[in-house]
């Protein structure tokens, strides 16, 4: 089956990359279409793809179209196409805050149509993408969605219902993660520790610990109480953070970003 990928920025190149790199499809099967001349020439350069500015060029040759392009033009993109989208394409939006609904609103419910929300590690092979999926998707649709996204990352399929949530977790989440981080390297310069060496520190005991409880499946609590010996370093720190109120804080982040989510997906 022919890919096309309408909008090829960041999150295109992200599933276009590794599509090519696991060789889930040659180069000669996907055509990208962006209106920026120089994404078409990084894209055909850096790739081999078939590269064009006509959106309807790519609807005309391929059955899977991910949709990538930032959720204020999508409208406009989907208005340009949809005359020519029916039963044999599979529409995979990525569009933050599109709902089925409001695509459908656009582009109708003859194409199968499938939701993602992916995240920014996509682009190392290390993104987390939650899909839902309309009606008349078919299982080997879903197959195919998961073979797409997992060649970058973890998949998971919920119901819409989710997605807010989901935008603020896993979506959102990466610059959450990241400020966090960015806390703790700046503690430990306070510390007196080089700022390089810190900040390898910190992002691979970040590494470590999410490899570790993903790989062993261990309680969360028990793994920090095992940390933690009585009186000794860990728990010095755990009663700082314990009597403060970040728990708050970080439900309160999560919160305002699953609001936004909600407002968007309204707009
Ligand atoms: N970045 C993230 O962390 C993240 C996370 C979750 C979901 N997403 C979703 O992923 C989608 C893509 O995000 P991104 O960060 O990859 O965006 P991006 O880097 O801005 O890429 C979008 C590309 O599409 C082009 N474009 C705009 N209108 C077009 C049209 N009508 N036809 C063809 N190409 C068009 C843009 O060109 P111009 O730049 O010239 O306009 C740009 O090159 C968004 O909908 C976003 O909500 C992103």
């Amino acid at each position: 089956m022919a890919i096309g990928f309408l909008g090829a920025g960041k999150m295109a190149e992200a599933l276009l990359s590794s599509m090519v790199q696991d060789e889930l499809c040659e180069p000669w099967e996907i055509v990208v279409c962006d209106i920026s001349e120089e994404r078409r020439n990084w894209m055909a350069e850096q790739y081999e793809v078939a590269v064009t500015d006509d959106a309807a060029e790519v609807v005309e040759d391929c059955d899977m179209l991910v949709v990538a392009v930032k959720p204020q033009d999508i409208n406009v993109l989907l208005t340009g196409i949809k005359d020519q989208l029916d039963e044999e394409h599979l529409v995979i939006s990525i569009a933050a805050g599109k709902t089925l609904a409001a695509l459908q609103g656009v582009i109708g419910t003859k194409p199968r149509l499938v939701r993602v929300m992916p995240n920014l590690a996509l682009s190392v092979g290390e993104g987390m993408s939650v899909f839902c999926a309309a009606e008349n998707v078919t299982p080997d649709d879903k197959e195919a969605v998961m073979q797409l996204l997992g060649m970058a990352g973890a998949v998971l399929e919920l119901p819409e219902q989710h997605f807010d949530a989901v935008t603020a977790l896993s979506g959102s989440g990466p610059a959450f993660v990241a400020y966090v981080l960015q806390a703790m390297i700046k503690a430990a310069v306070a510390l007196d520790l080089p700022e390089e060496e810190a900040r390898l520190l910190a992002e691979q005991t970040l590494i470590g610990t999410a490899v570790y409880l993903q790989n062993t499946g261990s309680d969360i609590g028990k793994f920090i109480q095992a940390v933690a010996s009585p009186k000794g370093t860990t728990a010095a720190g755990l009663a700082v953070l314990e009597a403060s109120d970040v728990n708050t804080v970080i439900s309160q982040t999560l919160a305002a970003a699953a609001a936004r989510s909600r407002e968007l997906s309204k707009a």
